[in-house]
């Protein structure tokens, strides 16, 4: 993307003296706002999955077997795109508006495909899908916006009762860097016109650091813009917990999982301390 992007990853990098410069602005009081009030925003934030980070989990899939469980799908991002490359997807999520997006990216697929992308509204932690899977996994740091380490062990517990005995469950976040502890603002003029109105949108972005639980807040302000004439605002909260390696890998083990894999890239770079993501590849024990 062009415009500074609200992904943490991409955060980082531009944390601590240039925001320190700038002097943060004074940030609206941290809510957790679920994902329902940013649904018809986040695609203009994040283009459908394409290049590496599709290939990565259509690797996976390849390796694993085609039926997959994408928990937390959001707009199906991720999962619309593994449909139209011939897997079978499931996709469960708990925003009711995140999966009406999801739906009209399903309606967008060719009609032979669109039996391919099943989507339910549920809640990762204790979800009871119809089916088995090959792989269930948790993209695009989904796993991190779980409350504490009780929910992330029972997605990754969940997680693995819903797959084969041998089928893979895997998670995509971040390592937590320092930085990740220190405020910072963003602002983005210009974000992208909105498909349904044509009006202008713009984004602000606070980050701010809850020391008490470990977690990184994050406040986004939408605003609408027709002309000049501000027409709506909404406010998206959520706060990621910031994990090292070590910790997602324990959590894993803890929930009986082996690992299988742990990578730094979508093209399966093995991890380090300054790789971009972290990947974490486990499977289920037995065949
Ligand atoms: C950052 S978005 C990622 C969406 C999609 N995977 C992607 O790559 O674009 C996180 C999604 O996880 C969902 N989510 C958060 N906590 C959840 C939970 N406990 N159970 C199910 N979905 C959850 C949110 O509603 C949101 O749609």
């Amino acid at each position: 993307m062009s415009v500074r992007s609200a992904d943490p990853r991409v955060q980082e990098a531009r944390r601590g003296p240039a925001a320190a410069a700038q002097g943060l602005r004074a940030a609206p009081p941290y809510v957790d706002t679920g994902y329902d009030p940013a649904a018809d925003v986040y695609d203009l934030e994040y283009a459908e999955c394409c290049g590496p980070e599709l290939e990565f989990w259509a690797g996976e899939a390849r390796r694993l077997g085609a039926r997959l469980l994408e928990l937390g799908v959001g707009t199906a991002r991720i999962a619309a795109p593994l449909a139209r490359l011939g897997f079978e997807v499931t996709g469960v999520d708990r925003s009711a508006a995140m999966l009406r997006r999801a739906a009209a990216r399903r309606a967008a697929l060719p009609a032979r495909l669109r039996g391919s992308l099943r989507l339910e509204r549920g809640d990762m932690r204790t979800c009871r899908p119809t089916g088995t899977f090959d792989l269930a996994f948790a993209g695009f740091n989904s796993y991190l916006l779980l409350p504490d380490a009780a929910g992330r062990r029972g997605t990754l517990r969940n997680a693995a009762r819903l797959v084969r005995p041998g089928g893979g469950v895997a998670v995509d976040v971040f390592e937590a860097t320092p930085l990740d502890t220190a405020p910072d603002h963003e602002d983005v003029e210009f974000l992208e016109c909105h498909p349904g109105t044509g009006w202008r949108v713009t984004r602000e972005r606070f980050y701010s650091y809850d020391a008490a639980a470990h977690r990184g807040q994050s406040t986004l302000v939408y605003r609408f813009y027709d002309g000049p004439t501000l027409v709506d605002e909404r406010r998206l909260g959520y706060s990621l917990a910031l994990l090292t390696r070590d910790e997602v890998a324990a959590e894993f083990r803890a929930a009986g999982l082996e690992i299988e894999a742990v990578y730094g890239t979508y093209d399966r770079s093995s991890w380090s301390r300054t790789s971009p993501n972290l990947i974490v590849v486990g499977r289920r024990p037995g065949r």
